[in-house]
């Protein structure tokens, strides 16, 4: 297992060579980043659950004929996926204000969208993700406009297909932000979901209470994040009570 050649250390992921040609293993760790990774923390337990979350989503969407880069799941922490050319664009989905949409256009967070928005972002990190539009994206080259559509047709159905999961958990899915890449199959190029899809990366809001199930738990010092991802996994039924990685009497309601 320590023999493998790593191809690449993110803030929140280790990519290894896969056992066969065009493929990878993504390895779930621990840490945490936020604000560009200005803040940083190690959180136990995360990984395992990003990990579960993320294969359960990729495998439903998978299953539903929407592509995504997910094979299977390894173990606790790693899952066997295609090696994809990523396309360095951050693609948002939002249906409800929070975050940078609020702060930016003065809509109070929680606030319903007349319909759902999607938004670019450049994939860099020296600039701080900025946001583009799709002038800048075809102009620079990052995208065609066919692979622009493609894109988008996959953020709509992904964001339908993840609402309607996440409604049935009592769940509302505010926002969420997804990867995609290239995948080539003989001559062909297929654009495909790729990444993750957890708390870290959507914005997650108990139906309920408003409560906060995502990550904004980590970058607003709220607390009780592990508690509240375990939440997510536990309303999803991929989390049983024995193999919950932190609470040892089963999982418990996060307090706000
Ligand atoms: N199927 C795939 N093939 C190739 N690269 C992938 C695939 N899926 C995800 N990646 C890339 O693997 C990396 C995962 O690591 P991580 O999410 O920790 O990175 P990061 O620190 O967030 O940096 P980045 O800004 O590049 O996302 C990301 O760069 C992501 O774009
Ligand atoms: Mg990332």
């Amino acid at each position: 297992m320590n023999r493998r050649r790593r191809i690449y250390e993110g803030k929140a992921k280790i990519l290894y060579e896969g056992p066969e040609p065009g493929t990878l293993v993504q390895h779930f760790k621990d840490d945490a980043t936020a604000f560009n990774a200005k803040k940083h923390d190690v959180i136990d337990g995360k990984g395992v659950l990003n990990n579960r979350i993320s294969e359960y989503i990729f495998q439903n969407l998978n299953d539903i004929g929407v592509p995504t880069h997910f094979l299977r799941r390894l173990n606790m922490r790693e899952q066997l996926i295609r090696e994809v050319e990523i396309i360095q664009l951050e693609v948002v989905v939002r249906n409800v204000a929070a975050g940078s949409l609020s702060t930016r256009l003065g809509i109070e967070e929680g606030t319903q969208l007349p319909r759902s928005i999607i938004e670019f972002y450049y994939k860099n990190d020296a600039l701080g993700d900025p946001m583009v539009s799709e002038e800048h994206i075809t102009a620079f080259g990052w995208a065609s406009p066919q692979e622009i559509d493609d894109i988008m047709s996959l953020a709509i159905r992904v964001n339908d297909f993840l609402s309607g999961l996440f409604l049935g958990a009592g769940i509302r899915l505010v926002d969420f932000k997804m990867e995609c890449g290239r995948l080539w199959e003989n001559d062909m190029v297929r654009i495909v979901v790729a990444d993750e899809i957890s708390p870290d990366s959507c914005r997650l809001w108990d139906m309920k209470t408003n409560e906060k199930m995502d990550k904004d738990r980590f970058r607003r010092d709220l607390g009780g994040l592990v508690e509240a991802y375990s939440e997510v996994a536990r309303r999803l039924g991929i989390l049983t009570e024995s193999d919950n990685p932190v609470a040892k009497s089963g999982p418990t309601l996060v307090k706000g």
